[in-house]
């Protein structure tokens, strides 16, 4: 059977949490060594997504392939195939960056003997190979994102997902972190899956970008796409206009100029 040109299939993928349907019936492909973006409002579904895509959570319904492989029938080849950056941060504040990445490589059975040089390679490459011997707990918020990132890339995984990587941050260490993420999806064909709620990420960096709100993906495609299709100068717009809210309460000022400009139009 030929390989399938799209490394994620999902497929009327459902979750339901008691009454509440965080996912309704997503369905959407994302090509190999592409950056899809899922864009969305507080409780829109995107990590609940994400994390039916990296098998810790079971759908209700639906299906999904990493790579071919199905997440719940083939989920330790799956599993392989991405790395995940955690919207709440995941490492040992406790052990040092080096001490985080090396627990990591034994997790993902990263044979001995590779994994020093792998580690040197990978904290070199975010920058973070002088600090190795640092306690994580010392670390800046920027830091601690980019050696989850290296820490994701470990085991050498073909996707890799990120779940609102840089949030919280200020706008250059986001800049830092991006060059890093962007920079691995050129030289290694890297798939790039990730959620954000900052418009600017997805103008900038995505190949494709699907919408979600209230479980349900409300439009999907490139940017300049989803303009001509909502009839909008900016994303910002189109995102009003399919979803009836602002992003975030901290993108309240943006939302009164837009809101602004539509009035005169
Ligand atoms: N473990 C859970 N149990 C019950 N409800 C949940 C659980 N996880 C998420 N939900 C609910 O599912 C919906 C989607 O949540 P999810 O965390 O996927 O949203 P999100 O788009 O990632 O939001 P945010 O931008 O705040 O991270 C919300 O209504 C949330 O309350
Ligand atoms: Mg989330």
């Amino acid at each position: 059977m030929k390989k399938s040109d799209y490394i994620i299939e999902v497929k009327n993928l459902r979750k339901k949490f008691k009454e509440n349907m965080a996912v309704a019936d997503i369905s959407f492909k994302v090509k190999t060594g592409e950056v899809f973006a899922f864009l969305g409002p507080n409780g829109a579904g995107k990590s609940t997504t994400i994390k039916i895509l990296t098998t810790l959570l079971k759908p209700t319904e639906g299906s999904v392939h990493l790579n071919g492989f199905n997440v719940l029938k083939d989920k330790a080849k799956a599993r392989k195939s991405f790395g995940i950056v955690f919207q709440d941060q995941s490492l040992d504040i406790d052990l040092t960056a080096y001490e985080n990445m090396y627990f990591h490589a034994t997790l993902y059975k990263i044979p001995k003997a590779d994994r020093l040089e792998k580690i040197k390679k990978l904290m070199e490459m975010v920058d973070l190979w002088e600090k190795r011997k640092q306690i994580v707990k010392k670390f800046s918020g920027g830091m601690k994102r980019r050696l989850e990132i290296a820490r994701g890339l470990l085991h050498h995984p073909e996707i890799l997902f990120l779940d609102e990587p840089t949030l919280g941050l200020d706008p250059q260490t986001r800049q830092h972190i991006w060059q890093y993420i962007m920079n691995l999806n050129k030289s290694e064909a890297l798939t790039i899956f990730f959620s954000t709620h900052y418009l600017d990420e997805v103008e900038k960096i995505a190949d494709k970008v699907a919408i979600i709100d209230q479980g349900k993906i409300i439009d999907i495609g490139t940017v300049k796409e989803i303009k001509e299709r909502n009839q909008t100068l900016t994303l910002e717009e189109a995102f009003i206009k399919l979803t009836g809210k602002n992003m975030r309460q901290e993108e309240g000022d943006n939302l009164a100029v837009v809101k602004q400009y539509l009035r005169k139009r």
